[in-house]
């Protein structure tokens, strides 16, 4: 969030962290960060007219469960399975590489994924990783 905050506060964009305290540390590769980053990045893009980014972060028994939550365009029931296919986009400057990258880190960290969404209102991706997972 730091790293985008500034450019998407211009665009009527608010950030609210919702971080669970005392969590522990999660033993990962580098790369696990860059993919919250596309998730993030994603859900602004979502929102052409602004509204609200909510990251969260919590602890479910073993699992670390990371969400990020838009008020932005949403995603139709038929379109969810396609959006993590490399290539799928409906950006116009968009290259549909973002979210097969999260699904394959997520996947080399024994992840999971889900989104849930409605057309008009939302899109909320939960990804859920093994606090030990690093290979
Ligand atoms: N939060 C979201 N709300 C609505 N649609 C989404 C959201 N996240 C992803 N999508 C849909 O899934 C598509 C694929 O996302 P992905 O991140 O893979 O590519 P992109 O964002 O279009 O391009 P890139 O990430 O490479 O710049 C998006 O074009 C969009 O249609
Ligand atoms: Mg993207």
């Amino acid at each position: 969030m730091a790293l985008v905050e500034a450019e998407w506060q211009s665009q009527g964009i608010r950030f609210i962290l919702n971080i669970a305290p005392g969590l522990p540390t999660l033993k990962g590769r580098g790369d696990a960060p860059p993919a919250s980053l596309n998730l993030v990045q994603n859900a602004c893009q979502a929102m052409p007219a602004g509204g609200v980014v909510t990251i969260g972060a919590r602890a479910e028994q073993h699992m670390l469960c990371l969400e990020v939550a838009d008020e932005g365009v949403g995603i139709a029931p038929e379109d969810v399975e396609r959006m993590f296919a490399l290539y799928y986009t409906t950006r116009p400057d968009g290259t549909g590489i973002g979210l097969s990258i999260v699904y394959r880190i997520v996947q080399m960290h024994d992840g999971t994924i889900d989104v849930r969404s409605e057309l008009g209102h939302g899109t909320t991706m939960t990804v859920r990783l093994p606090f030990r997972s690093a290979r």
